[in-house]
C-alpha cells in the first residue's frame, strides 16, 4: 500500500493530523494497534483549551462539542478551607470547554471515515524503515493477520508515549530531559452529577485532590496516592471519604456519590525527546513528549503539535518546500516547554510532597496566596491554564 503520509497511532494527534492532511489535499494511512471501540471508550483527558476549540470549530469538527461541551469561565483553587477562584474570562477574555478526550477522538474517527478517510484497526507489529532516506515505510501485521508494508513519503509518529516510533531515533540522535514525579493520581469516573459548575484544584494536607467532570450527569475526580499505590487497597468508601477530607470547605464537602464507571492509577512525570525530527520521520504529541496532568496541557499539546505539523507536511508534499517542516521541531519545542513550566508550576503548587521540609512547605502556602491575591499572577496562570495563541 502507498500514502502520502504514514501516521502510527489514532489518538488525538494522528487522527486530527490525518483530518488537517486530508484539508489540504494530502493523503494519509492511519495505523492503530487498539480497536476503534476501544479507542472510542478510552477514558483520558477532560479540558479543552481555547485554542484548541476554536481549531476544531474551524476544521468542522466542532458541532457536537459546541452542543455537549461545558464552557467554563474559570476554577477554584482550594486551600486552608476557602476556595478562590481564577476568572479566566474576566482575566484574559477567553474559557475552556470541558469535553472528554474520548469524544473528540469520535467525532474524528467518524469525520475521517465520512469522508473515506484510512484507518487500520487492531494493527500488530508496527515497525518504522528507512526514515534517513527518500522512501521509508512502515511494515504491519493487519487485523487479518496478514504481513503489511506501507510505503511513504513521511512518518508521522503519533503512537503515545508507549509507542514503536521514537525508537527508530537513534539514542546518539535524541535527547531526553526527564522528571518523575514522587506521587501519583487515582482517577475515577463516577455516575453521579457534579454539584459545582467549575473544576476544584484542591491543595490539603491528605494530598491534592482534583473535582472534574464530564457531563451533567458524570463526575470525575482524582486523589494524589504513592506512586507505588495498590489499587486494591482502595475500595469505593475509601475514596469517597478521602475525595469529602480533601475537598471539604467547611465540614463535609456535599458532593454526590454513584456507582464507579472507571477507576485508575496515573503515574506524575514529564519527559521530552528532542528534536521532533529525524530525516524523514516527524514525533507529535505523547510520543514526543508527556506533562503531568495538573495543568491539563496533554492532548492540548499533541493538537498544537499536529496543526504544525500538517502545514509543514503540506508544504513539503505539495510545494517541494522544505522551510516549515525544518523549523517544525522548534517551533513546537518552545509552545511544549511552556506548557512542561506551566505543568511543572501547578504540579509543584499544589501537591504534598513525601518528606518536604517545613521550608517547602511555607513557599507552597506563599505562591498559592500569591495567586489567590495577586491580579498579576492571577493573570498568568489564567493566559497559561486556558492556552497561548498558537501563533
Ligand atoms: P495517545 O492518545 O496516547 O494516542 C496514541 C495512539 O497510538 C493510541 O491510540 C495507541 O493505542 C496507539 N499506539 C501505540 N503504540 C502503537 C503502535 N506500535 N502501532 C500503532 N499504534 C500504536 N491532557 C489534556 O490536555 N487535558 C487533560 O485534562 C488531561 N488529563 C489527563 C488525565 C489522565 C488521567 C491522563 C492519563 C492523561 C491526561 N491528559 C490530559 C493527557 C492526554 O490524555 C494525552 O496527552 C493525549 O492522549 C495525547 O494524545 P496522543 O494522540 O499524542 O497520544
Ligand atoms: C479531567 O477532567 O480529566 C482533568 C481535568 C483537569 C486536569 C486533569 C484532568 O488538570
Amino acid at each position: 500500500m502507498r500514502t502520502q503520509v504514514g501516521i502510527v497511532g489514532a489518538g488525538p494527534a494522528g487522527l486530527l493530523l490525518s483530518h488537517l492532511l486530508h484539508l489540504h489535499g494530502v493523503d494519509s494511512v492511519v495505523l492503530e494497534t487498539r480497536s476503534r471501540d476501544y479507542v472510542e471508550k478510552r477514558v483520558r483527558a477532560g479540558v479543552l483549551e481555547h485554542p484548541t476549540t476554536e481549531l476544531l470549530r474551524d476544521v468542522g469538527i466542532g458541532d457536537r462539542m459546541g452542543r455537549e461541551g461545558l464552557v467554563h469561565s474559570g476554577i477554584s483553587l482550594r486551600s486552608d478551607g476557602a476556595d478562590n477562584r481564577i476568572a479566566f474570562d474576566e482575566l484574559v477574555g477567553r474559557n475552556i470547554t470541558v469535553y472528554g478526550q474520548q469524544e473528540v477522538v469520535k467525532d474524528l474517527i467518524g469525520a475521517r471515515i465520512a469522508a473515506g478517510g484510512r484507518i487500520e484497526f487492531e494493527v500488530s507489529g508496527t515497525a518504522v524503515h528507512d526514515v534517513t532516506g527518500d522512501a521509508p515505510s512502515v511494515t504491519y501485521t493487519a487485523a487479518d493477520g496478514s504481513a503489511q508494508r506501507l510505503d511513504c513519503d513521511v512518518v508521522a509518529g503519533c503512537d503515545g508515549f508507549h509507542g514503536v516510533t521514537r525508537s527508530a531515533v537513534p539514542e546518539t540522535s535524541t535527547t531526553r530531559h526527564e522528571r518523575t514525579y514522587p506521587f501519583a493520581w487515582l482517577g475515577i469516573l463516577a455516575e453521579a452529577g457534579p454539584v459545582h459548575d467549575e473544576l476544584i484544584y484542591a491543595h490539603h494536607a491528605n494530598g491534592f485532590a482534583l473535582y472534574s467532570m464530564r457531563s451533567p450527569e458524570v463526575t470525575r475526580l482524582y486523589l494524589q496516592v504513592s506512586p507505588e499505590e495498590d489499587i486494591g487497597e482502595w475500595p469505593d468508601d475509601r475514596i469517597w471519604g478521602e475525595l469529602h477530607t480533601r475537598l471539604a470547605l467547611e465540614g463535609e464537602f456535599p458532593m454526590n456519590e454513584g456507582p464507579l464507571l472507571e477507576k485508575s492509577i496515573t503515574a506524575m512525570r514529564s519527559s521530552v525527546s528532542e528534536p521532533l525530527r529525524h530525516g524523514r520521520l516527524f514525533l507529535a504529541g505523547d510520543a514526543a513528549h508527556i506533562v503531568p496532568p495538573t495543568g491539563a496541557k496533554g492532548m492540548n499539546l499533541a493538537i498544537a503539535d499536529v496543526k504544525l505539523l500538517a502545514e509543514a507536511l503540506a508544504a513539503l508534499l505539495l510545494e517541494d518546500d522544505s522551510r516549515l517542516a525544518e523549523s517544525y521541531s522548534d517551533t513546537a519545542l518552545r509552545r511544549v516547554w511552556r506548557a512542561q513550566h506551566f505543568s511543572w508550576f501547578m504540579t509543584s503548587m499544589l501537591h504534598r510532597f513525601p518528606g518536604d521540609d517545613s521550608f517547602g512547605q511555607r513557599l507552597q502556602t506563599s505562591q498559592l496566596r500569591y495567586v489567590a491575591t495577586s491580579t498579576a499572577a492571577a493573570t498568568s496562570l489564567a493566559e497559561n491554564y486556558v492556552g497561548l495563541p498558537f501563533a
